[in-house]
């Protein structure tokens, strides 16, 4: 014991002696949200693999081990800054050809929320493996086939059930229950996930060897892409074999703009992320230019974060959707001096007037996010998805994994709110293999040239609150990264009207003021922030102590 103890000052003051400069930086970091992907990350990186290699082993890992949000029949985004390059992977699901506009519409011309959110029918084509794939093909130094064996393990030899998976599970089946959902998910995931058991998952281990063997075409050909469309058939599901073979992830310019000092690396469309995040801070610094900074969490910080909430929401339903299928007004929506106009209608001390729409709400939520800082200074913020916790809450027969249910996040119709409460029209109505618009905003924050900030957070709409908030947590109120991930955070998004979200932990006397000024307060937990922050060239991590993450930072000796 003592011995480690003297060990570890070793490292730690040999860490904190040691000059450590831009591009050979004497430390590793992860924040994953869970302990097994951050093993496995950490393996990886020890080895001498770089962040795109961890991220691959750890997106694979998350797969068997955090099946609420971890898959390969979802999609997502990877924000990357790599020699000093940043670089964007959409790995984002499409519709399937044969979707069409009406699909989820009753005869009456209303939408049947059920049908976008539970089923075979409620899944959009998986890009994961292709995204993966990419990546690897790209940047990746360690062999694909080491990349995708730790998951193999993790399915076939199983892992210990983590209490707090076992009590997602257990309620998800039971909401399911109630709501009167059918499907198979009860066969896959229910006696085998009690907390403590070893879970094995043979289909998804037998399907994850297929991807370690044979690639690209272990999942979008062969017996993978047969079980998924034999499910899709028997279950009214749309996605083909011609579906499966032609997607394709996409290389992307990331969105970059500066901020106090700062440049940010985030997430362009198909999704929303980066230009919200973009006009959030926007308008904030457009007020605090000539008021006083309002204190963190203060009823006048609230107040002014949910004001400007509201303008980025306005725009994210008008204008957003896939840059593939129409045009986005980026540069436009960027442009200082509209995000500064947009902000000067701000009144400090009352509400603006918004219409009212009301969401209905299912069930709860889940995507995750990791972040990753090589010892070369290269970093990695991706988010994934398959919507909501345990997606479409089906298995692929045979293939052993849960289907997404990303349809949802199209506008089924126009102004009817999806899951999230996010309204959309024309830019985001649904077409054959377009990609849905997403708020996943995996962000990188650099201070010159070097890695100051790598964060993102699960949680639908509330995603860009959380992105926002942990980086002025950080960047502007000076926060570690332990508190920063930690600190209550809240969401406006315009609609429902004049209601703000917010984490326990507000204090009262706020949430009072606010509810003296018209707010309707609704207290809950959202998003699932995992960050790195580097201070002075000395990397600290942070998983937000809510979820069942792990964060850690490795000095090389
Ligand atoms: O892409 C999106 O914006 C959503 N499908 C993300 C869903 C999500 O974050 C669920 N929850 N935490």
């Amino acid at each position: 014991m003592r011995i480690l103890i003297v060990l570890s000052w070793v490292v730690l003051l040999s860490a904190c002696t040691q000059p450590i400069s831009k591009n050979s930086r004497q430390e590793y970091a992860v924040a994953m949200p869970d302990k097994f992907a951050a093993d496995v990350a950490l393996a990886v990186l020890a080895e001498g693999g770089n962040a795109v290699d961890a991220a691959i082993a750890a997106q694979f890992s998350l797969a068997v081990t955090f099946p609420e949000a971890g898959n390969i029949g979802g999609g997502g985004f990877m924000t990357i800054y790599f020699n000093q390059q940043a670089d964007f992977l959409d790995y984002r699901e499409v519709a399937p050809g044969a979707a069409t506009r009406e699909m989820y519409l009753d005869n009456e011309g209303n939408v049947i929320t059920t049908q976008s959110l539970f089923g075979a029918k409620a899944s959009g084509v998986p890009g994961t493996v292709s995204g993966m794939w990419e990546a690897h093909k790209k940047y990746g130094k360690l062999p694909w086939k080491r990349l995708v064996q730790p998951a193999v393990g993790l399915a076939k030899k199983g892992f210990v059930v983590p209490e707090k998976l076992a009590g997602k599970v257990s309620r998800y089946i039971e909401r399911k229950q109630q709501n009167g959902i059918d499907g198979n998910f009860e066969d896959y995931f229910d006696a085998a996930t009690q907390a403590g058991s070893l879970f094995k998952q043979p289909e998804l281990a037998a399907t994850l060897e297929r991807i370690r063997d044979l690639g690209l075409e272990g999942f979008y050909k062969g017996e993978t892409a047969n079980h998924i469309v034999s499910y899709m058939q028997k279950e009214g599901g749309l996605i083909t074999l011609d579906d499966l073979a032609a997607y394709q992830a996409k290389w992307r310019t990331p969105i970059t703009f500066p901020w106090r000092g700062y440049t940010l690396i985030t997430a362009p469309p198909p999704s929303s992320g980066g230009i919200a995040v973009a006009q959030w801070l926007g308008m904030i610094e457009t007020v605090i230019q000539s008021n006083p900074l309002p204190k963190q969490n203060s009823t006048a910080y609230l107040h002014l974060v949910s004001e400007a909430g509201k303008r980025v929401f306005a725009d994210r339903a008008e204008y957003l959707g896939d840059p593939d299928f129409i045009d986005v007004p980026q540069t436009e929506l960027m442009i200082p001096e509209y995000i500064q106009s947009r902000a000067q209608d701000i009144n400090l001390t009352a509400i603006s007037a918004t219409d009212e729409i009301q969401p209905g709400l299912y069930e709860s939520e889940d995507t995750t996010h990791f972040s990753i800082v090589d010892s070369a200074g290269n970093a990695v913020a991706n988010t994934t998805t398959i919507n909501l916790s345990f997606g479409a809450g089906v298995v692929a027969e045979g293939a052993g994994f849960l289907l997404n249910d990303e349809m949802d996040d199209f506008s089924a119709k126009p102004g009817v709110p999806n899951y999230f409460g996010a309204i959309g029209g024309e830019a985001n109505a649904i077409a054959p293999y377009k990609r849905m618009l997403s708020s996943m905003t995996p962000t990188i924050v650099l201070e010159n040239e070097s890695v100051k900030l790598v964060t993102g957070s699960p949680g639908g709409t509330t995603i860009i609150s959380s992105v926002a908030q942990s980086i002025l947590n950080t960047l502007l109120f000076n926060m570690d990264a332990e508190e920063a991930a930690n600190s209550p955070r809240f969401h406006h998004q315009l609609l429902p009207k004049d209601t703000i979200r917010v984490h326990p932990g507000i204090d009262e006397a706020t949430i009072q003021a606010l509810k003296d000024m018209g707010y309707i307060i609704k207290e809950s937990r959202f998003g699932d922030v995992h960050l790195i922050l580097q201070n002075h060239g000395k990397l600290t991590a942070a998983s937000e102590k809510n979820g069942r993450g792990k964060a850690a930072v490795v000095s090389i000796p």
